[in-house]
């Protein structure tokens, strides 16, 4: 059985090319997935797939179960693209101007598409159910977290997902137990000062000079507070205050990124900054006024579930598929959201030696398709044993 859902893995290579060739000439920003969505329906109509769409936004959720009894998998791809000039020259580069699939999503989207198809080819000869969760708004964060408002995670027991990965080898995947990508929460003060005549600054409680203290100040919570073993990143990223060369203005605006692996320090470092800030303020008479928004947590893999998908890989590619990554990103995932609900992992899919993402010559490499899709579809083969093996806990506890 599962060499058969192999088989219909490689046989239906032409079909996973032909597919993201599609969607990356076709891509649609944030929440504005619209015709990718109705592509996906489409898909999965023809696949005789159960599915549901406008689920939070653009969100596409499909179902197949089993007709043995057993645990729900989620399977997890992200459907929007950037908004960036495509420089790439192909025949199958974007039709919509400006907008281009330079994070690679056509490429998830197409893996999904092709798990379901491979899933399909088992008529339900599997035990439990997988949810297939189409997601909006991956890049603009929120789609996740809405599609899990309206039940996308709802019974679900273990939820998995890939990333395209430039620079990890074509042909293998990058797997990390633990910590994979970090929190991103962000920050905004306002110093609120008072203006006077650039020539009189007696008369002024500057802004700029507080906000300049307090942007350097910031710098000592990574260096000096905070264990170095503990990868944490606090970046300032806008400032703004004044419109003229003799004017001091009456306040300045700050704001930026935190970005933490762990929980602990995701709550320690707002209060930080905080009373830095209303500490400098307090010190040269401005008033201080701080907002924190919370955003995606940290992307946790799950170790048991990880040695899950790394089993998989091994069997199916032999041991050099297998790339343990060294450390975490700092960068931010909200897939994060749908491991609030279970444990689950997020593994990279290797596309070699591509221009990196985000940029306008980026594209996904069609012989990772296949690659990504095999362990995206491993609940047919060992998915139930998952749950039996002991937890990390249990494992813990055993030890002498
Ligand atoms: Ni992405």
């Amino acid at each position: 059985m599962i060499d058969t859902a192999v088989e219909t893995i490689r046989a239906s290579f032409n079909e996973l090319v032909n597919t993201r060739h599609f969607l990356h000439s076709h891509p649609e920003l944030s929440d504005n997935e619209e015709n990718t969505a109705r592509f996906v329906s489409e898909k999965l109509s023809q696949m005789g797939v159960m599915h549901k769409t406008g689920v939070g936004g653009h969100g596409v959720l499909a179902e197949l179960v089993g007709k043995r009894q057993g645990k729900t998998i989620g399977l997890r791809a992200d459907m929007d693209a950037l908004p960036i000039l495509e420089q790439n020259t192909f025949d199958y580069c974007s039709q919509n101007k400006g907008v281009m699939h330079a994070c690679g999503h056509d490429g998830h989207t197409t893996v999904l598409l092709g798990a379901a198809k491979a899933l399909q080819s088992l008529n339900g000869d599997f035990a439990g159910t997988v949810r297939m969760i189409f997601q909006p708004a991956e890049e603009t964060v929120g789609g996740a977290a809405r599609m899990c408002a309206e039940g996308a995670m709802e019974g679900v027991d273990a939820v998995l997902a890939l990333h395209g990965w430039p620079g990890i080898e074509l042909g293998a995947i990058g797997i990390r137990r633990g910590a994979m990508m970090a929190s991103a929460d962000t920050f905004d003060i306002t110093v609120k000062g008072k203006g006077s005549h650039a020539a009189y600054p007696h008369q002024s409680f500057d802004p700029i000079m507080v906000g300049a203290q307090i942007v350097t100040a910031l710098q000592s919570i990574i260096s000096r507070e905070i264990n170095p073993a503990d990868p944490a990143v606090v970046s300032v990223t806008k400032f703004h205050a004044g419109t003229a060369y003799n004017v001091i203005p009456g306040h300045a605006e700050i704001a930026g990124t935190i970005r933490t692996l762990s929980p602990d320090l995701r709550k320690e470092i707002p209060n930080r900054i905080r009373s830095i800030a209303e500490g400098i303020c307090a010190a040269h008479r401005a008033e201080c006024e701080f907002r924190y928004h919370m955003g995606t947590g940290p992307v946790y893999n799950d170790p048991n579930f990880t040695d899950l998908v790394e089993d998989v890989a091994r069997e199916t590619f032999g041991d050099k598929a297998v790339y343990e990554v060294p450390y975490a990103s700092m960068g931010a995932e909200d897939f994060a959201a749908y491991l609030e609900y279970a444990p689950g992992m997020m593994f990279r899919l290797g596309l070699g030696d591509v221009s990196p993402i985000h940029t306008p010559t980026f594209n996904f490499d069609d012989r990772a398709l296949p690659i990504g899709v095999i362990p995206m579809s491993i609940y047919w083969w060992q998915g139930a044993d998952y749950f039996k093996r002991p937890t990390s806990e249990e494992r813990h506890a055993q030890l002498p």
